[in-house]
């Protein structure tokens, strides 16, 4: 374990009969049981030790002499004291990980939660993560922006701020959504979040009450469903085929039960890639207003549109005040940076904004600030333009490849925009240990199955090519095709 540089508390003598060195010296001894203190670990030095407890520090040499008489410490004159690697006694780790939280035993977790574990390592070729590469991001322009605003408006950025998001970053969304996406919105439509996963939930807490119905894609979004799912929606899958969503199996559904809301990627639907065509678009605007469900749009990756022009979102042509947009910067910039947006109708946008000041207060305002400065200056538009012109030749590179050594197992379409291709297995074949085979090797891709509702394999994978340059690429593809069984 690391050392801090903290200054150690020592623990404090207590009243008693027992004389205070003693009581010092039982302190430190048990804190080295319980393991607050640690083998190696260095102690005050004595006079630093006297003064934060305010005793005599001959006390405090006293104590020092008797721990080291039992074997506890070792001190060299002038250079200080430490904790013994060899101890009279095994220590025992402050933290029981075998004890229930609290001491007693809580609901377990729902099992759709995954576990926590989310870490990319570089030996791998993650075709599975759907993550711009990070070796593209413009750390110097961020760094540069961010010490610029902090300078010039710290004052007022550090402080506590509106819970909606800082309005510079705000207004520069407005912007970008209504001359790129086609959605006059104004600032006080739109409520800055980290990621649209919070922008998800904080929807769902808005709209969803326990036991209601929300639609979703399936193929689909997991994280979109389990925001759901953990407020107390009940779930119907809808299927999406070459147009997007199923939007004739929603009105059957419509029919039969009330919905609250629906979950759609109507861009580049997630994960088959399919834009939605403009009839399922209009029919389902209509049966939205129709039935008062609210649409909840994911606009993911609206800037990576390789062929021609992107289709605007949903939100675009709502007149009824029944869609809520969800954007999100990680895949423009990059996921940790936590930063999404939800743009909605004003009263629900007021809504969402005073849910969101309970579990976060706001969000980093120096950093959305910077955002919006760099948005504001045109460095965020240059940087998409960059990036459409890199991914779309990987996405090139990616669909060559594929063609040329693994044309005969599998199929895809050229995908119009995202970061990734959906392929079908055309034939026969045995996808887990096809893809196991290819883990083994560092080369990781998710299956179909995962993206399915009810987790059946429908005999596809996604590959997500943004994150690799065009020789990784055709490395993924070389051990894949190496691995196939
Ligand atoms: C459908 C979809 N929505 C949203 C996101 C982005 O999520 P977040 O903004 O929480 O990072 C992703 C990224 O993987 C996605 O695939």
């Amino acid at each position: 374990m690391p050392m801090s540089n903290w200054t150690v508390t020592m623990p404090s003598p207590t009243a008693g009969p027992t004389p205070m060195f003693l009581q010092l010296a039982h302190g430190v001894m048990n804190d080295i049981r319980r393991g607050r203190l640690l083998p190696g670990q260095r102690l005050p030095g004595t006079r630093a030790w006297a003064k934060s407890l305010r005793i005599n520090r001959n006390t405090v040499i006293a104590a020092v002499a008797e721990l080291e008489a039992q074997g506890w410490v070792h001190s060299t004159p002038t250079r200080g004291t430490w904790v013994r690697e060899t101890l009279p006694v095994e220590p025992r780790p402050t933290r029981r990980p075998g004890l229930p939280p609290l001491g007693v035993p809580l609901e377990p977790l729902p099992a759709f939660l995954t576990p926590r574990s989310f870490q990319f390592s570089d030996e791998v070729l993650h075709l599975s993560a759907g993550t711009p590469d990070p070796r593209l991001f413009p750390v110097e322009l961020l760094a540069r922006t961010w010490r610029r605003v902090v300078r010039r408006k710290g004052r007022h950025l550090l402080e506590y701020g509106d819970p909606a998001g800082h309005s510079s970053l705000r207004q520069a969304l407005a912007g970008m959504l209504s001359d790129l996406r086609g959605i006059p919105a104004t600032e006080d439509q739109l409520v800055v979040t980290r990621g649209s996963q919070m922008a998800l939930d904080l929807i769902a807490r808005a709209v969803v009450a326990p036991g209601e119905t929300v639609a979703v894609e399936s193929y689909g979004y997991r994280p979109a469903w389990d925001a759901l799912r953990l407020i107390g929606a009940r779930l119907a899958p809808i299927p999406v085929d070459a147009e997007g969503l199923d939007v004739d199996a929603l009105a059957r559904l419509l029919r039969r039960r009330k919905v609250r809301a629906v979950y759609v990627t109507p861009h580049h639907q997630f994960p088959t890639t399919v834009t939605m065509s403009a009839s399922r678009r209009l029919a389902l605007l209509e049966l939205a207003r129709r039935h008062q469900v609210l649409v909840i749009e994911d606009d993911y990756d609206h800037e990576f549109h390789y062929e021609g022009r992107p289709v605007l979102p949903l939100m675009a042509s709502d007149d009824a005040g029944v869609v809520a947009s969800v954007g999100t910067l990680s895949k423009v910039l990059a996921p940790g940076l936590r930063l999404g947006f939800v743009v909605a109708p004003t009263a629900l946008a007021d809504r969402i904004a005073r849910l969101r000041a309970v579990m976060d207060r706001q969000g980093d305002h120096p950093m959305e600030a910077t955002i919006g400065e760099l948005i504001e200056d045109g460095e965020l538009q240059r940087h998409v333009r960059k990036m459409r012109v890199i991914y779309q030749a990987r996405r090139d590179a990616l669909a060559k490849q594929l063609t040329a050594k693994l044309g005969d197992t599998l199929e895809f379409s050229l995908p119009p925009g995202g970061i990734s291709i959906w392929a079908r297995v055309r034939r026969p074949l045995a996808l887990d240990v096809w893809l196991a085979r290819a883990r083994a090797r560092n080369v990781s891709v998710n299956p179909g199955a995962s993206y399915r509702f009810d987790g059946h394999e429908p005999g596809a994978l996604r590959l997500v090519f943004a994150r690799f340059t065009e020789n990784e690429l055709t490395r993924a593809v070389d051990v894949l095709k190496a691995s196939l069984p």
